[in-house]
This record gives structure tokens, C-alpha cells and sequence, in this order.
């Protein structure tokens, strides 16, 4: 072998590393436990949360780019890479829902040894978690006024997601520029039934409402999964961020950003 065969595509310049590119050093250097002694699942349960919220960024930025693909409307021409972004949302929320059960590794009683440092920190906290239900399309100001703690800069974003169109908007927007009527809530299911029965000429609209409903049934089936894991590992107590547990998750369980896409159904 010459010398020559050591040297790779890109290589040249010789600056970046793995490491560095991935900002291992800071990434790795995240996971700071509570216990003292250390308890052993701590690390998973931080692992876990963290990894969520990286998933939840990702979603956001091709979430958001859905929808602006969306809301240039039939005539811009990138309703395809709404299509191509949302199938890859469905593939992550997959991730999201089986990971659980990584977690449901962890016992209830090597849970416990920690669990009393988390209190008031908790899920119901995840201001990425609620920015994509805001984007989505269900937009509950009152959760500005029961989150506490949070910094101004993650005020300010979820302001602006309260501001902002949803996909549902984005959605209504490429009815709109088919040529369908969408002022009410009834011209919306008309439109949307015609769409349905007509799917050689509007293949790509009912494409998009489908991608959404799934969208929708993924979030609703991980409000599932996080319930009964939770009643796994806590039974019946109250959340470490105050709230009832899990009667206030399955008081969630309800939830649909498309309720439309549901009654539609019913309207065929
Ligand atoms: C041992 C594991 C877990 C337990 C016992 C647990 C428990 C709870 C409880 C009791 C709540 C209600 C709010 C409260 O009073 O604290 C909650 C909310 C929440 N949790 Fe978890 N959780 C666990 C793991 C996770 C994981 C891994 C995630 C991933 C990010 C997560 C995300 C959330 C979110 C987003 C909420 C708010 C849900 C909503 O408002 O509908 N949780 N959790």
C-alpha cells in the first residue's frame, strides 16, 4: 500500500473530527445525576429524555418545513416534499413510541431511588413537546400561564408557535388553492368528501390528509404508551410536576389536532 491509499475522500483539509463535528465533548458531557450516591438507572432515565428532545427538534424543523411547503398551495409545486417530510415525522414518531420501552427496563422501585430529587421538574415541562402539539394544530395558550420555570427565550418560542400557521392552516390552504370552498367547518368536510370520492384528480390532497391523520394517530398512540408506562412505574401517585399523574394524562388521551379527518369518516 502507498502512501497515497491512506488519504480519503474530504480529508484534505484535516480540521473536522467526528468528535468535533458531533460536539461529542458538550454532548457527552450532558448527563449530570442527581443522586448522591449515584443510582444506577438515573443515567437511562436522563439518556432517554435527552434523546427524545433531539427527536423532538428534528420534528419541528421538518414539521415546520411541511408546513411552508404546504402553504405555498397547490400552484407552488412542493406539496410532493410536504409528502416526503411528513412520511419521515410518521417513521420518527415510531421511534418515539417504541423507546418506551426502553425505559419500562427501569423497575418502579430502582425508580424510586431517585425520583424524589426530580420533583417539580417533569415532562409536562418539554417546551419542544409543546411547540410541535401548537404546530400540529392544537394550540392551548393556557399552558403558557402552568408552565413555570421556563426562561424567556422558551416563552418567546412558544409565543411565536402560538402565532404561527399550523399545518392544519397549511393544509386548508392547499384545499383552498384545488379550488375548494373551506370557510366553515361544513365547506371543509363537503371539499374534503369530494377529495375523498375523487381520488384520480386530487390524489395529493387526500395524500396529505392521510399523511396528517397519521400524524395525529402516532401522537394520540404516544400519549397511549406514556400513560401506561407511567402507571407501570408510579401507579396511582401524583406527578413530580404536580399534576394528578396519570388521571391527567388520560384526561389528554382525547386530543385530536385533525378532528375534521375523524368526523369524515362518519361522513362518507
Ligand atoms: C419513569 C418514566 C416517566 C414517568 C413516571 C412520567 C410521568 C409523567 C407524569 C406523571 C406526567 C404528568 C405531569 C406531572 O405531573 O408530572 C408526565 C407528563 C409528561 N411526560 Fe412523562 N413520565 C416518564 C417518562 C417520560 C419520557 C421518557 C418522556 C419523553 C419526553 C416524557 C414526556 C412527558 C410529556 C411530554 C408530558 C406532558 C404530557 C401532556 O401534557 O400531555 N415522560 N409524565
Amino acid at each position: 500500500m502507498t502512501d497515497e491509499s491512506f488519504v480519503s475522500f474530504g480529508e484534505q483539509g484535516a480540521q473536522l473530527t467526528y468528535g468535533s463535528y458531533l460536539r461529542l465533548p458538550q454532548l457527552l458531557d450532558s448527563q449530570h445525576l442527581e443522586s448522591d450516591p449515584p443510582a444506577h438507572d438515573e443515567l437511562l432515565f436522563i439518556t432517554i429524555h435527552q434523546v427524545y428532545e433531539l427527536w423532538f427538534k428534528q420534528l419541528l424543523h421538518e414539521v415546520t418545513a411541511a408546513r411552508d411547503a404546504m402553504l405555498g398551495g397547490v400552484d407552488g409545486g412542493r406539496l410532493w416534499w410536504a409528502q416526503h417530510l411528513l412520511a419521515r415525522v410518521h417513521v420518527i414518531e415510531r421511534t418515539l413510541i417504541q423507546q418506551v420501552d426502553v425505559l419500562e427496563t427501569m423497575t418502579p422501585q430502582d425508580f424510586l431511588e431517585f425520583r424524589q430529587q426530580l420533583a417539580p421538574a417533569s415532562g409536562f415541562q418539554s417546551v419542544q413537546f409543546r411547540e410541535l402539539e401548537f404546530m400540529s394544530g392544537a394550540k392551548d395558550s393556557s399552558y403558557l400561564q402552568r408552565f413555570k420555570g421556563i426562561t424567556e427565550l422558551e416563552r418567546q418560542h412558544l409565543d411565536a408557535r402560538l402565532a404561527e400557521p399550523t399545518l392544519w392552516d397549511a393544509f386548508l390552504h392547499v384545499l383552498d388553492s384545488s379550488g375548494f370552498a373551506t370557510g366553515s367547518d361544513e365547506e371543509v368536510t363537503a371539499s374534503l368528501r369530494t377529495v375523498a370520492h375523487d381520488r384520480d384528480q386530487h390524489a395529493v390532497v387526500w395524500a396529505l390528509a392521510e399523511a396528517l391523520l397519521q400524524h395525529d394517530e402516532l401522537a394520540a398512540s404516544w400519549r397511549a404508551r406514556h400513560v401506561v408506562m407511567v402507571e407501570r412505574m408510579i401507579g396511582a401517585k401524583s406527578g413530580t410536576g404536580g399534576s394528578s399523574g396519570a388521571t391527567y394524562l388520560r384526561s389528554r388521551l382525547p386530543v385530536q389536532y385533525y378532528p375534521l379527518l375523524w368526523e369524515l369518516r362518519s361522513a362518507l
